[in-house]
């Protein structure tokens, strides 16, 4: 089956190498296992000798149940039975397209986003439809045209919220009326949800899955919990016919999760309130050093992010996104996400929430780019 390039996917294994200070990827700081049990304050002795005496079986078919737990704390209305475990966000969002779209069903997208959202329904035949997030709105979908985009063979309303890679966040008012939209034509809505939580002031993000009866939301262990590396992710949804579809794909392409994932995530579940505290400490002073260093660019404007671990640049001289990354990475050792991976352009991705040393450098020495090119 053919399926277009993962562009953000393909740039990012060809530019790392060049990557002194890496501004491109979307995570957190990431933890280690030592910075784990550190944070939590968990026994690390205890948690492996305990590890080590567990048989390494597939485990829990439908989820270690302290992960679950883990996770339906997350939610409002979750139980465990409406949680499916899943080999990261990305193993979450094939698993909902691979369960749920038909060829010639109908499924809008936001766009810019995770291109997952829009290329796997594509790959299956899917009539997609473009929901364009523009900065003149602030990066929000336009209800109207979400309006129009609606028929009844709408099986799916993709958004990511927050959104990679904008930073934009949808409120819960702008929630409510894309349910009712969603509603009116019987669709789900499939809400990658990946930095719920990152905010960069205080508000809680509701999650579609606590508002919506045919809710999916997609989320992982990534980016909130700053541990990548387990590679555990989960959908969590209350419709029962759409659960059975995933349970039955699921049980030909995955068995289970890693057992071992699963206990690390369980432990880091626990302690929710730690790690995302950590990670909006984290995130605020990185935006702090980003917003200042964009007030002082001619060149260079965006519109802030409010949530999530990315924000978009727009750059007003007349060079390609590709062409600017391109350079950036090669001269200066600067690793970057140009817009065209977005299918947008003169503007690039910046994933901010680094070491502030590196970001701060980072920053200069695209300062200094543009400086060489005046
Ligand atoms: C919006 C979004 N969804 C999904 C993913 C995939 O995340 P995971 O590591 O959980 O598979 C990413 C990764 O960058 C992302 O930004």
């Amino acid at each position: 089956m053919k399926i277009a390039p993962f562009k953000v996917e393909d740039w990012m294994n060809e530019y790392e190498k060049y990557s002194i200070y890496d501004l491109g990827n979307t995570t957190v700081q990431t933890l280690s296992l030592d910075e784990l049990f550190e944070l939590t304050g968990e026994n690390k002795q205890e948690f492996f000798d305990n590890l080590s005496k567990q048989k390494l079986g597939y485990g829990y078919i439908k989820g270690l149940p302290a992960f679950k737990t883990g996770v339906k704390n997350l939610y409002n209305t979750i139980e465990t039975d409406d949680i499916i475990p899943t080999i990261g966000a990305a193993g979450a969002n094939h698993l909902v397209f691979y369960s749920l779209v038909e060829p010639s069903d109908r499924v809008i997208s936001v766009i810019p986003t995770y291109q997952q959202l829009y290329s796997i329904p594509q790959s299956f035949g899917a009539d997609v439809k473009y929901l364009r997030l523009t900065p003149e709105n602030k990066f929000l979908p336009d209800l109207d045209e979400l309006k129009k985009l609606v028929n009844e063979k709408t099986k799916l309303i993709c958004i990511n919220n927050p959104n990679n890679p904008s930073g934009s966040l949808i409120d819960e008012k702008t929630l409510q009326e894309i349910i009712e939209i969603a509603r009116s034509v019987n669709a789900y809505i499939l809400s990658d949800e990946v930095y719920r939580g990152l905010n960069l002031t205080d508000e809680y993000t509701p999650s579609v899955a606590d508002l919506y009866e045919k809710g999916i939301s997609v989320c992982s262990m990534s980016k909130i919990f700053s541990l990548a590396g387990v590679r555990l992710g989960w959908i969590a949804c209350k419709d029962n016919e759409a659960m059975g579809k995933f349970i039955r794909h699921r049980e030909y392409n995955m068995i289970s999760c890693s057992l071992l994932d699963e206990n690390i995530a369980a432990l880091a579940l626990k302690h929710y309130d730690k790690i995302i505290g950590r990670n909006k400490i984290a995130i605020r002073k990185c935006f702090e050093i980003l917003d200042n260093w964009v007030a002082g660019q001619k060149h260079i404007s965006y519109t802030k992010p409010r949530a999530g671990t990315t924000a978009m640049l727009y750059y007003d001289f007349d060079m390609t996104s590709e062409e600017l990354c391109d350079r950036l990475a090669k001269e200066k050792g600067v690793f970057l996400t140009p817009g065209f991976c977005f299918e947008t352009e003169h503007c690039f991705r910046v994933g901010y929430c680094k070491s502030p040393d590196v970001l701060k450098q980072g920053l200069e020495k695209i300062s200094d780019f543009i400086q060489e090119l005046n």
